[in-house]
């Protein structure tokens, strides 16, 4: 999504992943977006201002009582001037003080400042990300609008495993691109199906198409962006799953007609853009077919007519 025009500060707290937060300044950037940078003391530890600086092409405002940058940027204007405030990575301290009001740097004073919507990206040791305290601090930011994108499980710069990884720059970057549209498909269900089907002839051959999938998970994407709760069922494509959609994944054209049945009943709104076989083996070989002389047969039949048996089910719902 372009953001050409639109203003998101990012705030960098003290953790390891700084270095990961460098990547997401780039993409918000490189999409056209002002992008004025607000660092902590103690993300000062793990990246230095100037490679911001460098990255966002704006100066970066460390300090709240800096006679410079205070005339030059000034908190407020910092506030004001965001559509959207980023804090990546942050801290469970910064969690704590964003939660509880304590505004004694300069992030978290433009945090209160700012009616900009709020987009967290929490990174941290497992276990600090499991304490009660982080998960109930998290809860109430919530509870006051901030999106929270992350963290991601994995393997931990600490040398855990687990909860706890910053999310991906381009999860982080959807998560911004959501915050700056109308949620105009809050409250709906849409039910998006993508990609090719395959149909098995033995264990290691199947018949399928060209179908990407690209339309579907696009589709998927910005419906999730504009508020929708979002599930799909996708054929095997070699795609990235949109962030926040909730994935099912699928083989044949039965299992695609089953899946989709199985999530029909919340959806209020239905995108079938699968290209689903028509045909299928009548006989697939249970065991990998030999090569013999001459021509091979394949008999097939019809699959499941799933629009057909949707078109039945449709009720209020829009299909399409
Ligand atoms: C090497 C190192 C890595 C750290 N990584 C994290 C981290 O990933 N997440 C976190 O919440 N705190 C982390 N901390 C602790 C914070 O830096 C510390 O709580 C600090 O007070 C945060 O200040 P700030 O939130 O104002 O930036 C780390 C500390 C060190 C020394």
């Amino acid at each position: 999504m372009r953001l050409d025009g639109r203003t998101v500060v990012v705030g960098l707290s003290g953790g390891i992943a700084c270095y990961k937060a460098c990547e997401v300044v780039r993409l918000l950037v490189g999409a056209g977006a002002r992008v004025p940078v607000i660092m902590t003391a103690g993300a000062q530890q793990f990246v230095t201002p100037l490679t911001l600086q460098t990255l966002s092409g704006q100066p970066v405002a460390t300090d709240t009582f800096n006679l410079t940058q205070e005339s030059e940027i000034g908190h407020i204007r910092l506030a004001d001037a965001a559509e959207c405030l980023l804090i990546a990575p942050a801290t469970a301290n910064v969690l704590a003080k964003l939660a509880t009001g304590i505004a004694d740097d300069l992030l978290t004073t433009v945090m209160l400042a700012t009616r900009a919507r709020v987009v967290l990206a929490p990174a941290m040791n497992v276990h600090m990300w499991e304490h009660p305290v982080v998960q109930e601090n998290l809860a109430r930011l919530v509870a006051r609008g901030a999106r929270v994108v992350g963290p991601a499980t994995g393997a931990l710069a600490c040398g855990y495993e687990g909860a706890g990884r910053l999310a991906d720059p381009a999860d982080i970057f959807e998560e911004v691109s959501a915050a700056l549209v109308p949620q105009d498909l809050a409250g709906e269900h849409v039910l998006v199906s993508a990609g090719p089907t395959q149909e098995p002839v033995d264990p290691v051959r199947y018949l399928s198409n060209r179908s990407s999938g690209k339309m579907g998970y696009a589709l998927a994407r910005v419906a999730r962006r504009r508020g929708a709760v979002v599930t799909l069922v996708s054929g095997p494509v070699g795609l990235p799953p949109p962030p926040g959609v909730q994935l099912v994944t699928i083989a044949t054209a039965a299992e695609m007609a089953d899946a989709v049945e199985a999530a029909l009943a919340p959806a209020t709104v239905v995108v079938m853009c699968a290209a689903v076989a028509d045909y299928r083996p009548r006989r697939p070989s249970a065991r990998k077919m030999k090569k013999t002389p001459g021509t091979l047969t394949l008999e097939l039949e019809p699959t499941r007519d799933i629009l057909a048996g949707l078109g039945a089910r449709k009720g209020q719902r829009l299909l399409v």
